[in-house]
């Protein structure tokens, strides 16, 4: 059976929601043979598979531990595992190599990228930083290392609000590099902050006029909305956070009907754990597409997942003067958030 993932009406045609409808597209007879073969190399090779929500839902299927970044980050530090697989987009495999440089870490797909990490570049950077002395340099996990390592804290968006907090009440802020992020933060804490000009090209793209026409044709729907939003999105919307907060709102929310506003990857969980609700993926501005993915996420597939475990390759590797650089941030993240309970 065809689903289009971009047509979240496709699966109403066979009486199915959305979801369903995308977990019977991923249940195919191929999918059940290579998930198997997959669990066998995992089990031979004391493997393990980290997945963030936003995968596609078979590969959120084989994967040990799902979760947002953070929880990621902080997964990758507690496994026993001699191998780690990221079904994820680069800066997630790398910051699991920071952690772990004596582990074999593999990405399935090289060009796994991030269009935000990719907006802020090192060179740029330090010479925003030289520009501007006596910043404390804040940057999101969606970077690459060599941004993190001339970043004082690292933080996700599960944590960014409370990590700007644990600083000084007046301590001068660098925030990178997404601005709707660093936008929001600073409505939250009341921080002013010299804000990166960098942005998610998935989360730019939804509209707040489109998903007000949906919230007049559901309007009991909540709208849930990730901080890399434009603010006119987070403006009309009823809760903002994390992919994991959203994910813990839903849960315990009475609600019955929300609208999403991130990657419709985050469905799969949402539905899993919620059958009797119904998740609408929010549109983007662009009137021909229903939903709105993150190519970089969809391109880890079964296939490159068996492949990948099969060779050991392609594996991420870190040069070791940034590597220590690097960690430096990442560990201060994590510490303040375990002191936090994050
Ligand atoms: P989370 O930190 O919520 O997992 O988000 C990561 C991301 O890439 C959002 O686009
Ligand atoms: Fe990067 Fe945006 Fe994809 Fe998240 S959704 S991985 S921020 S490009």
């Amino acid at each position: 059976m065809e689903v289009s993932l971009l047509n979240p009406d496709a699966g109403n045609q066979k009486g199915l929601k959305f979801s369903e409808a995308l977990l019977e597209q991923n249940c195919s007879e191929e999918h059940r043979n290579l998930a198997e073969k997959i669990n066998e190399l995992k089990k031979r090779k004391n493997a393990i598979i980290l997945g963030h929500f936003y995968q596609r839902p078979e590969v959120q299927e084989v994967s040990d531990f799902i979760g947002d970044s953070l929880a990621l980050a902080q997964k990758a530090v507690n496994t026993s595992a001699d191998i780690i697989l990221m079904a994820g987009v680069h800066f997630m495999a790398e910051t699991v190599k920071l952690l772990n440089p004596s582990k074999t870490v593999l990405i399935p797909c090289i060009d796994a990228g991030c269009s935000l990490a990719d907006s802020c570049k090192a060179a740029d950077l330090k010479k925003f930083i030289d520009e501007n002395p006596g910043h404390t340099v804040i940057s999101y996990v969606n970077t690459t290392n060599e941004i993190k390592a001339l970043s004082d804290i690292i933080c996700t968006s599960s944590n960014a609000v409370q990590i700007v907090k644990s600083l000084l009440a007046d301590e001068k802020i660098i925030f990178g590099p997404d601005r709707n992020l660093g936008t929001f933060v600073s409505k939250q804490t009341g921080r002013q902050m010299l804000l990166w000009n960098g942005a998610c090209h998935v989360h730019r793209r939804f509209s707040a006029s489109r998903i007000a026409e949906l919230k007049s044709k559901y309007p009991d729907a909540l709208v849930l909305a990730h901080p890399e939003c434009q603010a006119d999105v987070l403006d009309i919307s009823d809760f903002v956070g994390s992919t994991a907060a959203i994910l813990k709102f839903v849960n315990s929310s009475d609600c019955k009907t929300f609208i999403v506003s991130t990657e419709p990857g985050i469905l799969h969980q949402m539905q899993k754990a919620n059958s009797d609700k119904q998740f609408i993926p929010a549109p983007p501005d662009d009137a021909q597409l229903s939903c709105n993915e993150c190519e970089y996420m969809k391109m880890i597939t079964l296939e490159n997942i068996y492949q990948t475990l099969s060779a050991e390759s392609p594996e991420v590797t870190v040069d070791e003067q940034i590597r220590e650089a690097a960690l430096r941030p990442v560990q201060r993240m994590l510490e303040i958030s375990s002191k936090l309970g994050i």
